[in-house]
């Protein structure tokens, strides 16, 4: 099905849509302070988007640089782009419920991994929450396991939760983008 829905970048005037959605869709565990969103978008605006329809926004997408043997703290207002990044990492890929499950996602995660491919990344990292861990093998993402020390501890703060990487470069074909 033909899905018809728009991404845009995210600006400082979205804080109230990032705040609206992912307290649709996330448990207080998982809820980030405006400040979050706002330091994103600063920090790495390309790689902060608003999915909207003719209805407004019901959605977004942060992804940015990362290293890969890393993983950056939920929550944190303690955030720069590493000096010399090697993986494009998935924050986070957020709808409201009322619009999951029907293909949007999977579109939205092949627009992000076409967007660290147009930046020179091959591989991509995120932590899957609220066991998307399936939605995201879908996408060619495995479950890094056995999980060394140091991020096993970094992981904590995201609940239960799976440190994912796609290692299969991502080939852009203009659908969506
Ligand atoms: C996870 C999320 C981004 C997936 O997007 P979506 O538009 O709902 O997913 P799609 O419709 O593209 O799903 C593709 C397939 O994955 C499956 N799927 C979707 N969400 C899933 C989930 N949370 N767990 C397991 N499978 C899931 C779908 O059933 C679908 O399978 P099908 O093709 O056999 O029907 C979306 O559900 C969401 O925003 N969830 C809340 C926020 C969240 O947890 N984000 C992930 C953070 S890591």
């Amino acid at each position: 099905m033909r899905q018809r829905f728009h991404i845009r970048s995210a600006t400082p005037r979205d804080v109230n849509h990032f705040l609206t959605v992912e307290n649709d869709a996330y448990p207080p565990l998982y809820l980030e302070e405006p400040e979050v969103f706002l330091t994103k978008v600063r920090v790495f605006p390309a790689g902060c988007k608003m999915i909207e329809d003719d209805q407004g926004v019901f959605g977004y997408l942060i992804c940015h640089p990362w290293l890969e043997n890393d993983i950056p703290p939920l929550n944190s207002l303690n955030f720069s782009l590493p000096q010399c990044p090697n993986v494009f990492f998935l924050h986070s890929l957020t709808l409201r419920r009322n619009h999951q499950k029907r293909g949007i996602g999977s579109l939205v995660c092949r627009f992000a991994l076409s967007l660290g491919s147009e930046l020179g990344y091959a591989r991509f990292t995120l932590v899957s929450v609220q066991d998307s861990h399936d939605f995201w093998k879908r996408q060619g993402f495995s479950v890094v396991e056995p999980l060394p020390h140091n991020l096993r501890k970094k992981l904590l703060s995201y609940g239960n939760a799976r440190f994912m990487i796609r290692t299969e470069p991502f080939k852009v074909n203009g659908d969506i983008r």
